[in-house]
Formats: structure tokens, C-alpha cells, sequence
């Protein structure tokens, strides 16, 4: 706890020194989501706080392809990632060069890629979603079909809501794609009463066993909006955790799985990426501005 402490008040002086913001994912744990973070949301939100700050320095507490995002909306901050291999099991099922041979396959189709991506990956695409916009972005496009990458059920999910036709890559989240339906109805069977919120990057046989689905923040809004009650968010660990903390009045029902790569953040690397300057996130130039036409034009929507 001590160690905690220190930590926490180190980072604070590092910050008004470095003249830095530290964005914080929902799932990160709650001593960096609660003490240190100066912007905290889903990846959506994290996006667009990342377009409009006007630090010196971001770090970002979250995944690598977050930082990257962050630093193609603001190319001219300093863009911190305290750990390199905080990766993502999305991220690294496609390459730019797949989203190639995608489009030679299906000419004419348009590309809609999840932000959980590489640079690269956003570079070859016509426009970017998150789990908090899917259904929008893909709608506004006005097709019937869409090659929608690399996240299968996500798609899979946004295909049943839409009733538009998705092109699908086998991408999934190691975090997600671990839920089961058969523990979806034992923990009914054992909690009476319970609510189900599942993350719309879980199988689409868990969404159809769920009583709502949708991104971090629209969990978040679920509880808010909802107080009370006994609810069990089929997603990350620390999303319960962050949010037992501001609704003491829910009671939230685990398991949960736990994201090895949103962990590998801790207050111990924040405070030396703010102390070393570590580690820079840099992108050529020209693939950056390729990637930020398809984020923004997200952004716009
Ligand atoms: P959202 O916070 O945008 O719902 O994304 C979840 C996720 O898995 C991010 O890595
Ligand atoms: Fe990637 Fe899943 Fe971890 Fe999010 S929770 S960073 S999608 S592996």
C-alpha cells in the first residue's frame, strides 16, 4: 500500500512537470483507473479525448493500438505506452496486407475495420468502428454487404442487429471468446434475479443468453441508469471493480476474465514512462494519415 502511495504521488508531481494526461481504459485496475487516470473511458472515448487534449504528453493506460490511435489524432503530443507488449489478441490476427487480398476478393465492398487494430490494418481501411458505434457506422454506409475486421463476432452481433450482410475475419478476444452460454444459465439459476450485460465482442450464443449487450461505456450507462440490482457484466475483470466502486448500491455478480495485456499496466511503469519518457509510440508519416482518414471519418459520424 505504501509502495501504492508513492507511487500515486510521484506520478501526480510527473504529470504538472511533463505538462501529461494519462488516458485510462475501463479495464484497467482501479488504482490506476481511479487515482491517477485524468480521462477514463471505452475506446471510443479514449479516441476522442485523445483528438482534443492539448497536453504535451499522453500515456496511455490501455493496449498498444490505443496508443497508436491516440498519436494518428494527435501526431504532435508525445504518445507513452509504459509497457510494449501490451498487445491485443485482435490487433495481431490481421496484417495490412490481408485487408488487401480482402478487397481483391470482394471489389467494391467497403472496409470497416475495429479500432482494435494496427496502424496498418486502419491505413488499409475506409472507415474505423468500436463496439460503442458498429451499428451506426455500418449503417451509414448504405450497403447491403460489408467486410467488417477482424473481430468475427462482433460482426457476427452487428450483423443480427442490422440485417446487413458481413464479410468476417476470424479474429476473436481472448477475453471474450471464452464465455460460455451453459455459465450464462448457472449463474441465472444461481442468482435470482440477475441482469446479464455482455460485451458485444463475445460469441453471438452468449449475446443471444444476455439481457443487454454493448461497449464498456454503454455497461457503464446500464448501471448508472439502473440503479440497484444484481448484475453480471460478461466482459474484463476490472470493469466490475471500476464501477463497484461508483454504484456501492449494485451487486455485481462474478467470474469475469482477465485481459493479460490491459495488466501488463501498472503504476509502477507509469511512473517511470513519465520519469523516462518510455515508450515513445512513433508511425510513418504517410500510413498515419491514411489511418486517420478512416478514424475520422468515424469520429464524424
Ligand atoms: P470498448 O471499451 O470500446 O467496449 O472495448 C473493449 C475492449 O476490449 C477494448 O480492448
Ligand atoms: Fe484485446 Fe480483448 Fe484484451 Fe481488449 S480485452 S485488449 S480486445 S484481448
Amino acid at each position: 500500500w505504501e509502495t501504492f502511495v508513492e507511487d500515486i504521488r510521484a506520478i501526480e508531481v510527473l504529470k504538472r512537470e511533463r505538462n501529461a494526461v494519462i488516458l485510462a481504459h475501463n479495464y484497467q485496475t482501479p488504482e490506476i483507473f481511479h487515482c491517477v487516470s485524468d480521462i477514463r473511458g471505452d475506446s471510443l472515448a479514449l479516441a476522442r479525448e485523445a483528438q482534443n487534449t492539448d497536453a504535451d504528453v499522453i500515456v496511455m493506460a490501455g493496449v498498444h493500438f490505443m496508443a497508436e490511435t491516440a498519436k494518428m489524432l494527435n501526431p504532435h503530443s508525445t504518445v507513452l505506452i509504459p509497457d510494449l507488449k501490451a498487445g491485443c489478441s485482435l490487433a495481431d490476427s490481421i496484417t495490412g496486407a490481408d485487408v488487401r487480398l480482402l478487397r481483391q476478393r470482394y471489389p467494391g465492398v467497403p472496409v470497416v475495420t475495429y479500432v482494435n487494430t494496427s496502424a496498418e490494418v486502419k491505413a488499409e481501411s475506409d472507415i474505423c468502428c468500436t463496439s460503442g458505434n458498429a451499428k451506426r457506422v455500418v449503417e451509414s454506409l448504405g450497403t447491403d454487404r460489408v467486410i467488417m475486421i477482424p473481430d468475427e463476432y462482433l460482426a457476427r452481433n452487428i450483423e443480427a442487429e442490422t440485417g446487413i450482410r458481413m464479410i468476417t475475419w476470424a479474429g476473436h478476444c481472448e477475453v471474450h471468446e471464452r464465455f460460455t452460454p451453459g455459465e450464462i444459465e448457472r449463474m441465472r439459476a444461481d442468482h435470482p434475479g440477475l441482469v446479464v450485460l455482455a460485451h458485444p465482442e463475445c460469441p453471438p450464443e452468449v449475446v443471444a443468453v444476455s439481457d443487454f449487450s454493448g461497449s464498456t461505456a454503454m455497461m457503464d450507462d446500464y448501471v448508472r441508469d439502473h440503479k440497484g440490482g444484481r448484475i453480471l457484466l460478461v466482459t474484463e475483470c476490472s470493469m466490475s471493480d471500476n464501477l463497484a466502486v461508483r454504484y456501492p448500491q449494485t451487486e455485481f455478480i462474478r467470474p469475469c476474465n482477465m485481459c493479460p495485456h490491459m495488466k501488463r499496466i501498472t503504476l509502477a511503469n507509469i511512473r517511470q514512462s513519465l520519469e523516462n519518457m518510455t515508450h515513445e509510440v512513433t508511425l510513418d508519416p504517410a500510413m498515419a494519415s491514411r489511418g486517420r482518414r478512416a478514424v475520422e471519418r468515424m469520429l464524424a459520424i
